[in-house]
């Protein structure tokens, strides 16, 4: 297994000292990215320690090492997973074939924008969470949250090295045009809507890191699918690091269940507000929009552009190797939602259009498992309530259910009933104001803010209370 080569200004293992033109393309682009980072990046904490993994190989095992690094001396760098031998196309027309190596012509532009709509959302996050920092509940989250921002710088890096290298002068157009667009900006707004919206509490984004970094990961799963090889290794390389962003989100929003079951223990109420708890209701109201968002990033529920991609062998299925089945799809259904007046049923439809409701499907019941655990915390404190992911069709701005309003549990509604009711089930002013009235700094070690309990185990055998990040 080649380790990087870390006495290279970018370190890779792709080979990049032999391949000049591509090495100083990558090189012009670096100070760009730099100037972004300093001033989109996390803010306030550019010349602190912090202790971070950075990778070091990409094997399974031992791919990372831990150390106190300054965030803009990150070594990002170009890693790929190993190339497995004899690789062939999965699935779609071009199945059997070997994998490409290169771009196929009559591809490019397709898989040029797949790339760069990837690319695009790894940078909107880290604009979205600058500000976090700030208000950070102890140096453990400060820590956790500086990894996942430069990941996303580095995920960004690996979207930069495919556009760069495989797609010649638009490619260096694209590389350039994600540093320009920004979270937010009515001129120059990232690509999806998602990540066009604010993360301002840390509230917010936990659940975008459970909810919204899942969307990433079904997304990355079925680009690794892809018979584009270097896509599918970049992408495999990648969801190594997701999972460390998936995993401070289910234990984040864990975290901040068990510390709310206690106070509603301990003082016997629901209304865990006084103690500067957050309600199990808020909660709730928070899942309902986290989620509804990021089930729109999967795209309408029938899509030629999805039929596309799979037929050009381009973007697979979640877990396409594992399934058993034809792969190629062109004579099979599944099961997509409907409207017959105002109610929702199901139908069979050609598979192939079909695809993003699959991907849906895939994420809805992973997201499931989560909303499981964290229920049984409510449980160990019996307490008699339950957290839910709404219907699929509420609060939703694309596909069928963009026309109509629907609950939680599924009803079709009118629009009177929705806007009487609405704030039962999506985050209101109050709520809002509320959650930002306990994002207080809480820096000292071993300390937590009261709304969260602390984690079960420190990061890498360190202790919890360990100085994640050097403030002094
Ligand atoms: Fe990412
Ligand atoms: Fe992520």
């Amino acid at each position: 297994m080649a380790g990087i080569d870390y006495s290279e200004r970018i370190p890779n293992n792709v080979s990049l000292a032999d391949n000049r033109r591509l090495q100083r393309a990558l090189e012009e682009w670096h100070p760009k990215f730099l100037d972004w980072w300093m001033q989109m990046g996390p803010d306030g904490f550019q010349a602190k320690d912090v202790y971070l993994r950075t990778a070091v190989s990409v094997d399974a095992q031992g791919w990372a090492q831990f150390d106190y690094v300054k965030m803009p001396e990150y070594r990002w760098g170009l890693f790929l997973a190993e190339p497995e031998a004899g690789r062939t196309i999965g699935f779609g027309d071009h199945m059997g074939a070997p994998a490409w190596q290169d771009v196929p012509g009559e591809y490019r532009g397709v898989l040029r924008r797949l790339i760069v709509t990837q690319g695009d959302t790894e940078p909107a996050s880290v604009e979205q969470q600058r500000h976090l920092g700030r208000t950070c509940p102890s140096l453990y989250d400060l820590r956790n949250l500086f990894q996942i921002n430069v990941e996303e710088g580095r995920h960004l890096w690996a979207m930069v090295y495919l556009l760069d290298a495989y797609f010649g002068r638009d490619g260096r157009e694209e590389s350039e045009a994600l540093l320009q667009r920004r979270s937010g900006d009515r001129d120059k707004p990232r690509i999806l809507g998602a990540f066009n919206e604010k993360t301002p509490d840390w509230l917010s984004y936990l659940m975008f890191t459970y909810f919204t970094d899942r969307d990433g990961k079904y997304q990355l799963a079925s680009l690794a699918e892809s018979g584009f090889d270097p896509l599918s290794r970049t992408c495999r390389f990648m969801l190594t690091e997701e999972a460390h962003h998936l995993f401070v989100g289910e234990t984040g929003i864990g975290r901040v269940v068990q510390r709310t079951c206690e106070l509603m223990r301990e003082a016997k109420t629901d209304d865990v507000r006084r103690l500067g708890g957050i309600d199990l209701a808020t909660l709730q109201r928070y899942i309902n929009f986290h989620y509804s968002v990021s089930l729109d990033l999967f795209g309408s529920e029938i899509s030629t552009n999805a039929a596309n991609f799979y037929t050009m062998g381009l973007k697979g299925r979640f877990e396409e190797v594992k399934k058993r089945d034809d792969h190629r799809l062109k004579d099979t259904t599944y099961a997509v939602s409907e409207l017959t007046g105002d109610r929702i049923t199901t139908r069979e439809a050609p598979a192939l259009p079909s695809l993003n409701e699959r991907l849906r499907d895939d994420y809805i019941a992973d997201c499931q498992r989560g909303l499981d655990r964290w229920n049984q915390v409510i449980k160990k404190h019996e307490i008699d309530q339950e957290l839910r992911l709404p219907h699929r069709g509420f609060h939703r701005a694309i596909g069928l259910f963009a026309e109509v309003k629907v609950a939680p549990d599924g009803r079709v509604l009118s629009e009177a009933e929705w806007d009487a009711r609405k704030h039962e089930w999506l985050p209101t002013e109050a709520d809002q104001a509320y959650v930002e009235s306990l994002m207080q700094p809480v820096t000292e070690i071993a300390r937590f803010a009261n709304w969260i309990a602390p984690p079960a185990r420190g990061v890498n055998g360190r202790p919890v209370e360990f100085e994640y990040v050097r403030l002094a």
